[in-house]
Formats: C-alpha cells, sequence, structure tokens
C-alpha cells in the first residue's frame, strides 16, 4: 500500500443505503481506511448497518427530495430538488472541512460533491461505476455529468467500457482515467461446504438432485431475469413435453423432440437472488405474474436479498447473468468464477473483460433468450465442458480480480488526487 495515503482522511460519499454493486465495491475501501475516514450517505438502509458492522464512521445526510430525483428524471424533478440540494451541498462541504479529500462513489454523490467544493476546496476522487449512455441515464443527466466531470482531480472506472462511455460522452479521448476491476475476497466462497447446499436447497423446495439455474441480481428491467425465464421455458420445452408446454400456456405434447427420458431427468430449477432495491417494484410483480400465471411456482424460486451470496452460489449448478444493457462491470460474474460454477453471461459492456468466450465461461447476445437456451443446455449436455469452464474461471476470478490489486489501484489514485492538490498549494498557496 503506498505510504502518502495512509494517513490521508477521506470523507467517502454514496447516494445508496441500499447494498449494491457500487456500495458493495466501496466497502473494502472505506474499511481499508476506516481509521481516520467516514463515509456519507445520502440515503439509510442496510449499507449503512454494515459499514457500522465493519467498524466505518457514518455520517447520514438523507433527504428524501434529493434521493426522489431519478437517474432518468426530467428537469422538473431535479428544479423541484433544488433547495433541499442546496441545502446538503452546503452540509457536505462543511463535513469535508475535517477530510484531506472527497471521494465520490456515484452519481449524485459526484454532482453534489462537486458543487461542494463551491465552498470547500478539497480533491476530489470521483469512482465511476456506470455506463454513461442513454440506456441508463436520462440526457438531462448525461449532461450534468459532461458538465461537471472535468472537475474531478483523479477519475476511477471499474471497466474499460466504462472509460469509454465517458471519453465519448465527454469527447475527451485521451482523458487520463484509471482503471479498477472490482476486486473480490475469495476466502467465503472457498469455505463453502455441501451440508449448507443441501439445506438451502431443501428451504426452497429443491431437490438434491435437480439441475439448479442461479441469477444472482436486483431485480430490474435491465438486469434481463425476464430472458432467463424465456429461455428456461424454451429448455423445458424441449425437453418435457407436455408437462412444461401446458406450465407456459401451450397445448399438448406435440414437437418434444427430445430423445431423453423426461423420467430419467433431474428436474430443472431456476433460483432468482435479489430484490428490486431502486424502485423496480413493478418489474419485479411481473415477473412473479409471469410464473404464477404458468403455474411455475414448483420451479422458480424468488429468494429475494440473501447476504451469504457465496453459499447461495454453492447451491447452484450454473449461474447465469443476463443484463440486457451493457453491464458496467459485473460483480456477480467474477463471484459466480470465485464459486467455481460455471457462469453464462451477456456479451455486453465490462462483462466481455470478465469473461472469455468458451474458455473461462459462456457469452451470449443480451436479450437473446434462444441463444441462452442453447448456452444452458450445451452446459447440460456436457458437464465435462462445464466443469472444465468453471475451473478455468475460477483460476482467472482469484487471479485478475483480487482485493489486493482493487485497493492498490484505488490508494494510488488517492495518492496522486493528494499530490496534485499539494502541487497546486505550492504554486498557489493562497488560493487553496
Ligand atoms: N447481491 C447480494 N445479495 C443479493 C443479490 C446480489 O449481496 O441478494 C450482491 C452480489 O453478490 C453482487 C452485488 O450484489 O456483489 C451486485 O453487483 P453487480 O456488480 O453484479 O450489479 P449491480 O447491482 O451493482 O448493478
Ligand atoms: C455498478 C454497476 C455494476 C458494477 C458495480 C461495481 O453497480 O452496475 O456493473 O459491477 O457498480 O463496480
Amino acid at each position: 500500500m503506498a505510504t502518502a495515503t495512509a494517513h490521508a482522511r477521506i470523507l467517502f460519499v454514496d447516494q445508496s443505503g441500499e447494498l449494491g454493486g457500487g456500495e458493495l465495491a466501496l466497502l473494502p475501501v472505506a474499511v481499508h481506511y476506516r481509521e481516520r475516514s467516514a463515509v456519507v450517505l445520502l440515503q439509510d438502509g442496510p449499507f449503512r448497518t454494515r459499514l457500522e458492522a465493519a467498524g466505518v464512521k457514518v455520517h447520514l445526510l438523507a433527504d428524501a427530495r434529493v434521493s426522489g430525483v431519478r437517474k432518468t428524471g426530467a428537469l422538473m424533478g431535479i428544479l423541484r430538488a433544488g433547495w433541499p440540494v442546496f441545502r446538503q451541498v452546503r452540509a457536505l462541504a462543511e463535513l469535508a472541512r475535517d477530510y484531506d479529500l472527497i471521494y465520490l462513489n456515484t452519481q449524485k454523490a459526484f454532482v453534489l460533491g462537486t458543487l461542494a467544493r463551491i465552498f470547500v476546496r478539497k480533491p476530489v476522487v470521483w469512482f465511476l461505476h456506470d455506463i454513461l449512455s442513454r440506456d441508463h441515464f436520462g440526457r438531462l443527466q448525461l449532461r450534468i455529468v459532461r458538465t461537471l466531470a472535468p472537475f474531478s482531480d483523479v477519475t476511477i472506472v471499474n471497466s474499460e467500457a466504462v472509460a469509454d462511455s465517458l471519453r465519448t460522452l465527454t469527447g475527451r479521448p485521451d482523458a487520463p482515467l484509471e482503471l479498477a476491476y472490482n476486486g473480490i475476497d475469495p476466502t467465503p466462497f472457498d469455505l463453502t461446504v455441501n451440508t449448507q447446499r443441501r439445506a438451502l436447497r431443501a428451504a426452497i423446495g429443491v431437490p438434491t438432485d435437480a439441475w439448479c439455474i442461479g441469477l444472482f441480481s436486483r431485480l430490474a428491467h435491465w438486469k434481463g431475469q425476464h430472458v432467463l425465464l424465456e429461455a428456461v421455458s424454451q429448455l423445458l420445452l424441449g425437453e418435457h413435453g407436455a408437462l412444461e408446454r401446458r406450465a407456459f400456456g401451450g397445448a399438448g405434447d406435440r414437437g418434444n423432440r427430445s430423445t431423453e427420458r423426461p423420467a430419467r431427468l433431474p428436474e430443472i430449477h431456476v433460483v432468482f437472488v435479489g430484490a428490486a432495491l431502486f424502485g423496480e417494484d413493478d418489474y419485479a410483480a411481473r415477473l412473479r405474474d409471469v410464473v404464477a400465471r404458468h403455474g411455475l411456482q414448483p420451479r422458480v424460486h424468488f429468494v429475494g436479498f440473501q447476504d451469504d451470496i457465496p453459499a447461495w452460489m454453492a447451491a447452484m449448478d450454473v449461474i447465469v447473468h443476463t443484463s440486457v444493457a451493457p453491464e458496467p462491470f459485473g460483480r456477480v460474474v467474477v463471484e459466480g468464477m470465485l464459486a467455481g460454477k460455471p457462469v453464462i453471461a451477456a456479451r455486453a459492456g465490462g462483462v466481455t473483460e470478465i469473461i472469455e468466450d468458451h474458455v473461462t465461461g459462456l457469452l451470449t447476445p443480451p436479450g437473446d433468450a434462444p441463444a441462452l437456451s442453447r448456452a444452458l443446455a450445451l452446459l447440460r449436455r456436457d458437464p465435462e465442458s462445464a466443469r472444465e469452464f468453471a475451473q478455468r474461471g475460477r483460476e482467472v476470478a482469484r487471479r485478475r480480480f483480487s482485493e489486493t490489486a482493487y485497493l492498490e489501484v484505488v490508494d494510488t489514485a488517492i495518492e496522486r488526487a493528494l499530490e496534485r492538490a499539494a502541487a497546486k498549494t505550492q504554486v498557489f498557496p493562497e488560493q487553496v
């Protein structure tokens, strides 16, 4: 770890109290710096509890009017939040006086933190976790980020895909950015035991010998849970004929071209691990409704948000990632690899920097249910290949996505921002 930053007092800012990927990515960094630093959250939630349990000091600056502004929100919504935003900016600036550096971890944090510098001159590190495109943001939000981007002293991105989106948005193809792939500790994935697998399966009604497909993600349309439902329906139709055809609203057993005998096949089950964290409750309700309408409850399980991801992953036979918009990074993909499972992921965004197709996993076009169905069928048909992908995936994930490497990049970025600020102080001492 670089020495210049060892004693740095850092004020981390994150807009969410939920345990999203951006927040889970901040956790080890905040823990690493916890002695002289603090995290500001703009919303309360389980993330605060998790930080505090890890010994991290948390300041809550919550205001529902500011949290209510969505990343695709319209101008009116933003204007209505004008005064509360101003108050939060002032409060943030006040807090920041006691710190050496502000580390902004989400879009709203970036906007508020950058504005806070009008009142307090502190170096800023911006960790950009999102692909800045119309798939993910409203026009206005993109314009705001484009305007403020140059005010970040050092910007960290979680993938090349995110870097490209920022360079395209700002029109600065050479903008220097630090690349920090999420680092994930493999230890909890190594410690899972078979009894846990059996217990978790039993708890949700999945037989021990069932072929179990796990999708680990918050329920949100862009995460594409519906694609897996569609893919699995195709898979089941092909193999089980009448039963599954009826289950999906079809008629009779014609068209079952499978040569395998259904009675001999282990059942296919699907487990959705995750909850609608950021206001996508309608989508979650629609998914459940489709499952219920087709009588699929015995095969499709919604287990909600879970803390023990390594244990749940260990209970699966294959892990699937289905985002229909480019995934900025995709922690779940790395976690699936660390769990030693074959992973099928959507070929877009940061995921293409994680998985090498047919080497460390399988990639399918985003939103392409038939292709996903074929990839699933391939892994079932060919357990030897599935095992090879899983094994290589695990090795590569351990090597390329270590927490140490991740913290080193973040540390260097912080050091660089502090050095730049120090250099400016020497040149223009009266202005800082
Ligand atoms: N996750 C979790 N519990 C759940 C579902 C997901 O802890 O029930 C975690 C998952 O293990 C991963 C993170 O949430 O670390 C999601 O991060 P990812 O980068 O995959 O997607 P994001 O939600 O940040 O877009
Ligand atoms: C964001 C992205 C996700 C990424 C995570 C951590 O939540 O949506 O793809 O893995 O940040 O960087």
